[in-house]
């Protein structure tokens, strides 16, 4: 199956082309404008797979560039669409930027899928649509506050417009994925999160902490209502983010589901608090992290993990890797960034 994986040089992007090729019978092509990756990790990707991928720049928030590269490429049968900024701080900073990149890259897409009927699409969404939850664990069908984020808007808006979209086309098919907390690195340490920006994620702000990148880092408050005072979220291994891509395009092309789109949530179902998430990382890598307790951080939910077992039910994915294999593989990544290695 001809696959367009757009956003493939980023984070799980990158950690999907990997899976994809470790299962074969699919020929990607990653599409990204390297607003937050560079095309370097094709190269690691290739170091890691023997193989390097078929790539092309494409910015997807432009419709003119999006309609001539499916014009011109008329056999793709798959869409895995993780083209998207991501930040939720970054989005409340600059919600048009979310706005405009993260609909219209959406919604060009789909202009291709409609135009040349691509059967199989996945959208990468997010625990974040749901907002504060208290009826734990989460469903796909439970109801949240709403969201706390433009980045969560444009998750829960993109979700509208393929429920709308799919309505139209009964014969193509859709898999929504909603990520919980996409944590650590490939196995090898050769790809991981690129820190293009100072991240405010929890794992990255552990391992540069850990590296002395930074001289402490703070735990955003300790007396919520939790057994131990700090947040839990639902860590989840980005290879096993990676997996569930593959075995969804799997299912999809069998067109065998239940609807013609389904929503699934991808985490491991398990609560993790910020302290446990440290401890975990100071028991696998030996490494002491500095921190000092701080208020609470605005917008965070105090308590939020998943129950994952539609997709297990219906697709047959479930996670593999432990809390301490996240932490492990996070470590090894952040050792690898300031080697040549990881900059070549
Ligand atoms: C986790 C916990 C912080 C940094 C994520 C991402 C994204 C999305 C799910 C897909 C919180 C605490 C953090 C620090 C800390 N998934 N923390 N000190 O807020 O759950 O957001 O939502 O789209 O993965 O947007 O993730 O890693 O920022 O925070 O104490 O220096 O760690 O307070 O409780 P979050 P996070």
């Amino acid at each position: 199956m001809q696959v367009a994986v757009t956003g493939g040089a980023g984070y799980i992007g990158s950690h999907t082309l990997i899976e994809l090729h470790n299962k074969g019978g699919f020929q990607t092509i990653s599409l990204d404008n390297y607003s937050n990756s560079t095309p370097d990790t094709y190269d690691r990707i290739a170091q890691i797979t023997g193989t390097l991928p078929y790539y092309e720049k494409l910015n997807t928030a432009d419709a003119k560039a999006v309609e001539f590269f499916f014009d011109q490429n008329k056999g793709i049968e798959g869409i895995i669409h993780f083209a998207a900024d991501k930040s939720v701080g970054e989005s409340v900073e600059n919600p048009l930027k979310y706005y405009h990149n993260n609909i219209a890259s959406l919604v060009n897409i789909l202009k291709a899928v409609e135009k040349h009927q691509i059967k199989n699409f996945i959208f990468s969404s997010s625990c974040s649509i749901y907002g504060n939850i208290d009826d734990l664990p989460v469903r796909e069908e439970t109801q949240g506050s709403g969201t706390e984020s433009p980045y969560a808007e444009t998750k829960k808006m993109g979700e509208r417009i393929l429920s709308d979209f799919y309505k139209k086309h009964p014969h193509l098919n859709c898999i929504i994925l909603r990520y919980f907390n996409p944590v650590g690195a490939h196995e090898s340490g050769l790809i991981g999160e690129l820190p293009l920006n100072i991240p405010n994620n929890l794992v990255p702000v552990i391992t540069r902490t850990a590296a002395g990148e930074q001289a402490q880092m703070l735990v955003f408050g300790d007396d919520y209502n939790t057994r131990d005072g700090s947040c839990i979220r639902d860590y989840i291994h980005v290879s096993d983010i990676a997996n569930a891509h593959v075995l969804a395009l799997d299912h999809l092309n069998t067109g065998k589901l239940n609807k013609n789109i389904e929503t699934y949530n991808l985490g491991t179902g398990e609560g993790v608090s910020v302290i446990e998430a440290i401890k975990s990382f100071e028991k696998v890598t030996g490494e002491k992290v500095n921190y000092k307790v701080a208020p609470k951080r605005e917008g965070d939910v105090e308590a939020i993990f998943s129950d994952s077992s539609k997709i297990l039910n219906e697709i047959g994915w479930k996670p593999i890797y432990s809390l301490d294999d996240m932490m492990l593989s996070a470590w090894k990544w952040q050792q690898n960034i300031n080697s040549p290695i990881a900059n070549n």
